[in-house]
């Protein structure tokens, strides 16, 4: 059993393999993954008994989960219509050139993971993005770059 296992088949006994906690082992391995692997899903529906299309239908629709790896850091620049007017498309090319990823992607060192998002519900701050959850108003080129190099 690899390690990645080992730590997943620890979150099934936390939980005595019980299917209600199905919802909490995911969340739990995406938080300690920071994506879902398939190797993951296909020992937990072993280990719990429950049909892998079903663990793909939980794990795809709820957006606190991926099936694709995610960056150490998360990055999201709202486009919702306030933040639209005020900018957004001109911040996210900013984004775009100082990661050199486009949105739904994530870089190669597996750094960063860059996301649009429809409103955030601050759009008096607009155009915002959003780095590990730290909100930041219309930083400009230097500014963003000047964030993300502070980040490992
Ligand atoms: S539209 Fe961006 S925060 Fe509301």
């Amino acid at each position: 059993m690899t390690q990645e296992l080992s730590k997943i088949e620890q979150v099934v006994d936390k939980h005595e393999a019980n299917k209600s906690a199905l919802i909490q082992m995911l969340l739990e391995i995406q938080r300690e993954n920071r994506w879902l692997p398939k190797p993951a899903l296909m020992w937990i529906s072993q280990r719990l008994g429950v049909p892998i299309n079903q663990i793909y239908q939980i794990a795809t629709f709820y957006k606190a989960f991926s099936l694709i790896p995610q960056g150490r850091h998360s990055i999201s620049v709202c486009m919702g219509t306030a933040c639209h007017v005020r900018g957004s498309p001109r911040l996210l090319d900013r984004v775009v050139d100082a990661l050199n990823i486009r949105p739904g992607e994530t870089s190669p060192d597996q750094k960063f993971t860059l996301s649009t998002v429809n409103c955030l519900g601050c759009c008096a701050l607009g155009p915002v993005v959003v780095v590990d959850g730290e909100y930041y108003s219309s930083p400009s080129a230097k500014e963003f770059e000047e964030t993300i190099t502070t980040l490992d």
